[in-house]
């Protein structure tokens, strides 16, 4: 199967397990989706069914153990290091479910990181508009420890934004907030999809953000476990109780 162009992700039978023997766990198993350019896509599951292995394994920050990821037409099965390092670099925004700031620099020198690595000019504006667009444009000289959970959260996601990533993806980026500023972050990433073409990949476990996406695609046991396409909230929440409730 060839990457449609269309498409910004293609997952190809895709398995990820961890240790071996009888102690083996399979977290992804025979995985196959595409991610059409330009879509919001949530993922949505029980707590270990694979969710943020496949986020990690389709933006490149792992290694299947067995099938392909193809991003922005580049198959990323035998890149070496290096090459993945730049493609995340140049193409990929990643929010951790762990926000990974680096607790020694300010929240602008947080956002600042992924430019710098990339050896890019840093404008202070566009850190600031990034913050800015966050809700945190006045915590900018802040340390992570100065910071409730859901602005360290939001400087997480100013920091995957700042590049203007062709794909985002998110790994519970609404967990640590409010409702309020919530559905603010879900409006910024409609935003990124809706007026940029970008492409987003969100795990949530909140029916309600889940709505706000194109398509949500259930994992179970690391298996893809159906989709829906233009739910609301009620018509989730009805799945996923559905997949919760199911035996092993
Ligand atoms: N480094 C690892 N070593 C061994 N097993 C792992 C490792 N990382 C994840 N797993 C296992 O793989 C499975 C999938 O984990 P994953 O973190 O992808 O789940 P998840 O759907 O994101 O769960 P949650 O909703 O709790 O975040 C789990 O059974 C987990 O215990
Ligand atoms: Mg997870």
């Amino acid at each position: 199967m060839s990457q449609r162009d269309g498409d910004a992700i293609t997952l190809r039978r895709v398995s990820r397990r961890y240790g071996s023997g009888g102690g083996a766990v399979s977290a992804l198993d025979e995985v196959s989706l595409a991610f059409p350019r330009g879509s919001f896509t949530a993922v949505m599951g029980p707590s270990g069914s694979g969710k943020s292995t496949l986020l990690q394994c389709a933006a490149g920050l792992d290694r299947p153990t067995s099938g392909s990821v193809t991003l922005g037409g580049t198959e990323l099965t035998g890149l070496g290091e290096r090459r993945l390092t730049l493609l995340r670099r140049e193409r990929v925004g990643f929010v951790f479910q762990a926000f990974n700031l680096l607790p020694a620099l300010t929240a602008e020198q947080n956002v600042a990181l992924p430019l710098r690595l990339a050896g890019r000019r840093v404008p202070r504006a566009r850190i600031r508009e990034a913050l800015h667009q966050v809700g945190l444009g006045d915590r900018a000289r802040h340390r992570p420890a100065e910071l409730s959970g859901g602005q360290q959260q939001r400087v997480a996601l100013a920091r995957a934004l700042v590049t203007r990533p062709e794909v985002l993806f998110a790994d519970e980026p609404t967990g640590a907030l409010d409702s309020r500023t919530g559905h603010e972050v879900l409006t910024l990433l409609r935003g990124m999809v809706d007026r940029e073409g970008q492409t987003v990949v969100m795990v949530t476990h909140d029916p309600v953000a889940a709505s706000r996406a194109d398509r949500v695609v259930f994992l179970v046991d690391g298996r893809v476990h159906g989709e829906l396409t233009g739910a609301g909230a009620d018509t989730v929440a009805a799945r996923m109780a559905g997949l919760e409730a199911a035996p092993c």
